[in-house]
């Protein structure tokens, strides 16, 4: 556990490592949050697609190959979440936040500071050199990465659901 963090809600706001009991949880704010912040960049005939089962087993299949993830938890409802490792690319760093996620009606309450600290932590303790985060050049997160120091570094061009978008990669240095 990594302490409680801001919340205007009753039930107190934990950070704390994730395992395989919240691979269902995970997968529900992952496909909403997808849903949430994708609507007006990607096609919504892929983000109606996405399926909560597919990723239950995704998440699984990371946690029993050694993956690590955190959540935001206020009491049993998980708010958010966040997962990284060696980065995808390792030209610029080798640490990379892979996944970081918050339901909307939670946005603003310390809780993305709080999952983004987490994985930097981890990172740095796993003996990564730099940390990366790739986000949709269309994307208003950006503004967060900057906010939070990140510097924009590199940019890429990938196919999602058959269109074509735009990512930006951000730099944290040690
Ligand atoms: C981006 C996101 C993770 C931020 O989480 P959050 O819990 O709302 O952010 P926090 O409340 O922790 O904000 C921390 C700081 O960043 C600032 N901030 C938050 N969102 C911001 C934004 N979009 N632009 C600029 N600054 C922002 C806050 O004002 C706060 O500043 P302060 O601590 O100096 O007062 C969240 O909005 C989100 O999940 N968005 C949709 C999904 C997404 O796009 N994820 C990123 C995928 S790469």
């Amino acid at each position: 556990m990594l302490g409680p963090h801001r919340s205007d809600r009753t039930r107190p706001l934990v950070i704390r490592r994730a395992g395989p009991a919240d691979a269902e949880a995970i997968a529900r704010v992952y496909v909403d949050s997808w849903r949430q912040a994708y609507r007006d960049q990607l096609p919504a005939s892929y983000l109606d697609k996405l399926d909560y089962a597919a990723f239950e087993r995704h998440w699984r299949q990371t946690f029993a190959a050694r993956g690590w993830a955190f959540v935001a938890a206020e009491g049993d409802a998980v708010v958010g979440i966040a997962s990284g490792g060696r980065a995808r690319r390792q030209n610029l760093a080798s640490g990379e936040i892979y996944v970081l996620y918050v339901l909307a009606d939670r946005h603003g309450h310390g809780i993305g500071r709080g999952l983004f600290d987490a994985c930097h932590f981890e990172l740095a303790k796993r003996g990564h050199g730099g940390m990366l985060i790739w986000v949709l050049a269309s994307n208003p997160a950006r503004n967060f990465y900057e906010h939070l120091g990140g510097k924009r570094v590199a940019e890429n061009t990938l196919t999602i659901g058959g269109t074509q978008v735009r990512e930006v990669g951000y730099l944290w240095r040690d």
